[in-house]
């Protein structure tokens, strides 16, 4: 962050004396103008309901150019990172430490996080006291919270060995949970970790591993997985992430930061996209019934969304959406699923939406979660843990962003303040005068 030599000035029609402010620039994207001492010299709050206009932090871990489309990992295009950057663990290892490991580094990295897969054996007994129709991201809010009982030893957040441990530990047991929650929803025993597959195919395994039949790891769905994992792994500072962020700027203890980015995950505005979008799908059934829903779309008292559709910062299409179009044909195609009813349906929609001037003029394409349900589904994985897979890929971005904030000089708790419409001071009267 560099100090730009233009400054901006604030001045007011009523004469109260003008106010001069820095700006900073980045490496890249737009400069920020630093209204930290507004409130002391003016006595006014900026108001900016959503963070449309508010850069809470500075970052050196991704990027996105919403015109552009383009999203940087540590300044690498996802694109490429998705298609010749390695496997997922080498994407966690970038976004923790900046740069691409090589050989060793890479060695030590995955023996590292493979050692920490199995979660204590106490776990399975939060597990037992849900109910098994307990939505997993219920479930995933209240294990991962409860990971901060068993690990006294990783909680300090001043020392940067406990840090470090705390990260790995999420990283390597978030699998394990996911894959847990849904053991139990279908009633089937936990299966516990290998520690000789790759982080994706070990998910697989505790995910369709039964003990009388192992799963047989198919390579071009493990590759699918693993890319679903990459594309999903951070995305700057979007609700959850900033979540996880202002939960770890009271100094509370990674687990509980990052349980509450899982439950600002769960909104369907969020992280609940990709399983409403493929409930939408079914929903519609057939390219038949496209222009009603269409129409439904655009008349805003319907309530209706095109759901797999839009970004508060893409505006242009997600560079996500097409590597997840990509995937989902070669899964499909895998699995001699080709003419599968809701991969033409989401084409047509996407097609036609596209074309439409409502879409067109709002800037509105498809974001990852359009194509990824259908790819889910292809897997195995049940719609319920759409968003449990969100989270298990989202967490080595939140504990980056939350590592790169303990780190930060500037980092302060978090106290936005707002602008007050509610009464003034006034008296309480006893009840029977109310
Ligand atoms: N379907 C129909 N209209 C839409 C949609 C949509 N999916 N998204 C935005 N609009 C309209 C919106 O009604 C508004 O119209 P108008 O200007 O006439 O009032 C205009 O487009 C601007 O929308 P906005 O609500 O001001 O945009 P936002 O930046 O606040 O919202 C969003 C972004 C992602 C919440 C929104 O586009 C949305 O709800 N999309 C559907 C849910 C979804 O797919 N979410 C996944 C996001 S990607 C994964 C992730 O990062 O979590």
């Amino acid at each position: 962050m560099t100090n730009s030599e233009i400054k901006a000035t604030l001045s007011f029609s009523d004469g109260s004396p003008s106010l001069e402010m820095p700006i900073y620039k980045g490496t890249v994207g737009p400069d920020v103008i630093d209204i930290r001492k507004l409130y002391a010299t003016t006595g006014m709050f900026t108001y900016d309901p959503g963070f449309m206009s508010t850069a809470a932090c500075n970052s050196s871990i991704t990027y996105i150019d919403g015109d552009k489309g383009e999203l940087l990992y540590r300044g690498y295009p996802i694109e490429q990172l998705a298609v010749n950057g390695g496997d997922f663990l080498e994407t966690c290892y970038l976004l923790l430490n900046g740069e691409l490991p090589n050989a060793a580094e890479k060695e030590k990295f995955v023996a590292t996080v493979t050692n920490h897969t199995m979660v204590h054996e106490q776990m399975q007994f939060f597990f037992r006291g849900f109910r098994r129709d307990a939505h997993p991201m219920s479930v995933l809010v209240g294990t991962v919270g409860a990971l901060a009982s068993f690990y006294h030893d990783s909680l300090d957040i001043n020392d940067p060995h406990h840090r470090e441990v705390s990260a790995i530990r999420l990283i390597a047991k978030m699998p394990t949970l996911v894959a847990m929650a849904y053991k139990y929803s279908i009633g089937q025993p936990f299966v516990y970790p290998r520690n000789d597959l790759s982080y994706s195919a070990n998910f697989m395994h505790m995910m369709f591993s039964t003990p009388c039949a192992p799963y047989k790891t198919n390579e071009v769905l493990v590759r699918a997985l693993d890319r679903i994992l990459i594309l999903h792994a951070d995305h700057e500072q979007n609700a959850s992430t900033s979540t996880v962020r202002l939960a770890g700027s009271s100094g509370a203890n990674p687990f509980a930061c990052i349980a509450a980015g899982i439950a600002c995950l769960w909104g369907p505005a969020h992280g609940g996209a990709n399983e409403a979008a493929l409930s939408m799908l079914e929903e519609i059934g057939s390219v038949d019934h496209i222009p009603e829903f269409i129409r439904q779309v655009k008349d805003k008292n319907s309530g209706v969304k095109l759901m797999g559709f839009g970004h508060r910062v893409y505006k242009n299409y997600d560079p996500r959406a097409k590597l997840m179009r990509e995937t989902c044909y070669e899964v499909l195609q895998e699995l001699g699923l080709q003419d599968d009813p809701l991969f033409k349906l989401a084409m047509a929609l996407e097609k036609i939406a596209l074309e439409d001037e409502y879409f067109v003029s709002r800037k509105l394409y498809p974001n990852v979660d359009f194509y990824s349900g259908i790819v889910q589904r292809a897997l195995g994985i049940p719609t319920s843990l759409f968003t449990g897979i969100f989270a298990l890929a989202r967490t080595v971005g939140w504990i980056a962003q939350w590592k790169e904030m303990i780190s930060d000089p500037e980092q302060k708790i978090g106290r936005p303040r707002q602008l007050f419409v509610g009464s003034q001071t006034r008296e309480v009267q006893p009840i029977e005068k109310r």
